[in-house]
């Protein structure tokens, strides 16, 4: 049986998710749910990324200890996907001891390889990022008062100077087989703009050594070779894609290829494409490990045209759309906002229309109809799923918007049909009975095509298909 490993990134534990997160989540679910339906093993990686000086920052404001802190939202996060359905098949913690452990082994080994080495630092960072930023020209002697230093383009606050003894990842080692493998595609990364993006960072200027330690973070994994030293929480949070590939995975495992590593598909959003197409393949080709087969880059959810940011404050979270929608129809609202890869700006407004016109009028009248006309004429509606190769053919290519959209169309398609058709006023048994069953199987098929996506839409289907008692799919909106 083929296998498919799918991830996301893993959500800093600062702050509850918004739609934003849940969107990547949701991704995730919906793809390894197909997978597994289409006949393929499956295992799906989510969790929380839970060190470093934003969370402890974080922490401190809330008057707990970042061990708290983090475990109440990483409930939070359990609680959310639970509310949506979403059912990863291991929920990551890099606060869990044994990923801890292996995170100091990996470190140990790319020391005693030499690709790990003694510095200092002093340059920009942003700690909403978590990441180091290029000094940009003229801005050093601004120091590190607020007022004057630079913002992060991203989150339009101020970044931090820091300047600390750090060892560095020889990360410029392998600009050049970097550049080789994202050509050729061994690591394919789509869309194929963010392909050309990964390369322009590759082909621009020589990479710089990246420091893989803190000195003044004290929430962090320490570095067994210096104790007073934490692992960056990049580094950290990266590896979790090795460290929970598997039960208690261990180095042998991983050396020995005994887990789910390596990643079929792994979903992440534009803003951390550096990470993920420079950081993490040198990583990999440093531990000599393999490469993921895809990485698939998205959009951000916008709300006037602003990134929608934990950071920032200015976030939807998933459970005010469940409450007005439910949890099903949210799952399609917030995959069908915008193509998946693209940005999307969202409205409630929007949000309304594409329920009313999709989900409440489209599906949820086909069924409504269907089975208040199978019940009026008295036919037995077994009868066999209409064929849906071509959604299938789209889910297994992690085609997800154009699996959604041919599913939309099968619905649209015999709403016509029935339109047309009109068995209502066909007085001939026979013919009526044909079309009747042409729409059943329609049905079935659709609940076919829909189940990863709205699974408990799928079985509802079906059983109102079994019981023929018609009850709304989707209440009307007020
Ligand atoms: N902790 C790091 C990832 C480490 S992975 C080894 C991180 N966390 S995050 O919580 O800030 O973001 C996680 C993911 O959520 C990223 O892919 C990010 O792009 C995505 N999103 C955060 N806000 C988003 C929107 N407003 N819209 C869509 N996705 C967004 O980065």
């Amino acid at each position: 049986m083929s296998k498919f490993f799918i991830t996301t990134p893993i959500y800093y534990a600062n702050e509850a998710p918004h739609i934003g997160s849940a969107y990547t989540t949701l991704v995730a679910d919906v793809l390894s749910r197909a997978h597994r339906q289409f006949g393929e093993e499956t295992y799906f990686l989510t969790g929380t990324d839970e060190h470093g000086a934003k969370i402890a920052k974080k922490a401190e404001q809330a008057s707990q200890h970042p061990k708290e802190y983090v475990a109440k939202i990483a409930a939070e996060f359990r609680q959310t996907w639970d509310l949506l359905g979403i059912k990863p098949n291991v929920f990551v913690r890099t606060t869990d001891k044994n990923h801890q452990y292996l995170v100091g082994q990996v470190i140990q080994l790319l020391y005693d390889k030499k690709l790990i080495y003694p510095g200092r630092y002093q340059g920009w960072y942003c700690v909403a990022c978590e990441e180091y930023k290029e000094i940009p020209t003229g801005s050093k002697s601004a120091g590190s008062n607020p007022k004057t230093a630079p913002l992060c383009d991203i989150h339009r606050q101020p970044l931090e100077i820091i300047e600390e003894k750090v060892y560095y990842f020889a990360l410029s080692r392998f600009q050049d087989q970097l550049i080789k493998i994202i050509t050729a595609e061994t690591l394919k990364i789509r869309p194929v703009e963010r392909k050309n993006e990964a390369l322009a960072f590759l082909t621009g200027e020589p990479l710089r050594d990246l420091p893989v330690t803190r000195s003044k973070v004290s929430w962090g994994i320490p570095v067994p070779f210096d104790p007073d030293q934490t692992v960056y929480v990049w580094f950290d949070a990266l590896l979790n894609y090795l460290t929970f590939s598997g039960r208690n995975v261990d180095l042998a495992a991983l050396q020995g290829r005994q887990t789910w590593w390596p990643a079929s598909l792994q979903l992440l959003g534009k803003d951390i494409l550096r990470f993920h197409a420079v950081i993490w393949p040198a990583l990999l080709l440093g531990l000599e490990l393999p490469l993921p087969s895809q990485l698939f880059v998205h959009g951000f959810f916008t709300i006037n045209g602003a990134k929608m940011s934990k950071t920032t404050g200015n976030v939807i979270k998933p459970a005010k759309l469940v409450n007005r929608y439910g949890a099903e129809a949210t799952r399609f609202l917030i995959l069908t906002a915008f193509p998946f890869g693209a940005d999307g700006d969202i409205s409630w407004a929007k949000l309304d229309a594409a329920y009313t016109a999709y989900l409440a009028n489209g599906l949820g009248n086909l069924l409504q109809r269907t089975v208040v006309l199978i019940r009026k004429f008295g036919l037995k509606p077994q009868t066999e799923a209409a064929a849906i190769a071509g959604v299938t053919k789209a889910y297994l290519a992690n085609d997800l918007t154009g699996a959604i959209q041919q599913t939309i169309i099968m619905i649209d398609e015999t709403n016509h049909y029935l339109a047309v058709k009109q068995p209502w006023a066909i007085k001939n048994q026979a013919k009526r009975e044909t079309v009747l069953i042409k729409t059943v199987a329609a049905l079935l098929g659709i609940a076919e095509a829909i189940t990863p996506l709205l699974p408990r839409t799928a079985a509802a289907i079906k059983r109102q298909l079994n019981r023929l008692q018609p009850q709304p799919l989707f209440r009307r909106l007020v």
